[in-house]
């Protein structure tokens, strides 16, 4: 990483150049979990950051993304969002419900692929907060976001003004917002006096790109382990380092990261996207029965099972701290309970 480290000042002066709406509730709470440290052992210290608690709808780090996409989306005139993913996606019930908070009209085009279209969970909210809702076959990633090309296309030859899913456009831009957040956890951590050996998160797109660049712009010297919830049809660190890259130039810093910075991990994955994973379902039953806090089976228990797993094999010396960032995604559990409680 090329530049100068930064104070977490610094990093929010640097993120409130670019156009802003104030909706999540920040600074999250950074917790200690001492009940689910003391079960996996070896003395390790873990720490909770509660994306979770982000308000918005219950929560999640699309809640901060949200803050600069929809800042984009005002100051150049949208008045409608065209959106889309999965049926259950985090980030299309919190776009639908910022809409509905700002009074935008909502657009949603939700991917089948092997998800119920029952109204529950993040689907059940979308219809709540008033969003239009189409279901289609077509693959997220490339095929999707064509899909929401053309949509937006259409509205704007109807003399609309459409801000729709540009990944190059939105990607950089809602990894700001996790500058953000690495800098109330520089802030956090340091007034606990605490030195962390280790960030989990999952992300395989603008989370991972704004925790990675948070990093570097604050100097910590641990890694930060992007667990990938899904495979995409691109080299996941070379593009993360892009979008970091044009985050930081969108902020104004001079700061750059190799693709070598990147530490994203795929192996967490399986059996696949949306489907859970026995040791994510472990950890998902762990954290809940020792500190009643609630993860989902298709982003943050199979994070927090890479910690689980770093944590047992002795990676990290006793005494030192890690910390999970936990960027929400409870609503599909509701929806899915057969892929949380197996057998019941
Ligand atoms: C709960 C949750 N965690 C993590 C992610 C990954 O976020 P990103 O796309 O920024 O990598 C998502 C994405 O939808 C999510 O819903």
């Amino acid at each position: 990483m090329s530049g100068p480290k930064l104070t977490p000042a610094d990093v929010r002066a640097a993120a409130d150049r670019l156009p802003r709406v104030r909706l999540a509730h920040l600074p999250t709470p950074l917790e200690e979990l001492p009940r689910f440290a003391a079960k996996l052992g070896g003395g390790v210290r873990v720490f909770v950051k509660r994306d979770d608690c982000t308000g918005l709808v219950l929560g999640g780090n699309k809640a901060r993304h949200n803050e600069f996409l929809f800042g984009d989306a005002l100051a150049s005139g949208c008045d409608l969002f065209v959106w889309g993913a999965l049926v259950q996606s985090n980030n299309c019930r919190t776009t639908a419900a910022t809409c509905a908070k700002l009074g935008i009209e909502c657009r949603l085009y939700l991917s089948k692929a092997h998800q119920k279209t029952e109204p529950q969970g993040n689907l059940l909210i979308d219809y709540l907060v008033g969003a239009h809702v189409e279901f289609t076959d077509a693959k997220i990633g490339p095929e999707l976001n064509a899909l929401l090309a053309s949509k937006a296309d259409e509205f704007r030859r109807a003399g609309r003004k459409p801000y729709f899913w540009d990944p190059p456009r939105v990607v950089p831009q809602a990894a700001v917002s996790y500058t953000v957040c690495m800098a109330e956890i520089a802030e956090q951590l340091s007034a606990l006096g605490v030195k962390p050996s280790a960030f989990y998160v999952s992300s395989a797109g603008a989370t991972g790109a704004g925790v990675a660049l948070g990093k570097a712009l604050l100097g910590f010297e641990c890694p930060a382990r992007l667990i990938c919830p899904m495979p995409w049809p691109w080299h996941i660190p070379t593009r993360t380092a892009e979008d970091a890259n044009a985050a930081a130039e969108r902020m104004g810093l001079p700061h750059r990261l190799a693709v070598s910075d990147v530490d994203a991990d795929e192996s967490y994955i399986a059996p696949g996207y949306g489907l859970p994973s026995p040791a994510g379902q472990e950890a998902m039953h762990l954290l809940a029965s020792t500190e009643a806090i609630l993860t989902d089976h298709i982003y943050t228990a199979k994070a927090l099972a890479a910690l689980v797993a770093d944590v047992r094999a002795g990676k990290y010396p006793p005494g030192s701290s890690v910390v999970f960032i936990h960027t929400g995604g409870v609503p599909a559990i509701f929806a899915e309970p057969e892929k949380v409680l197996p057998g019941m």
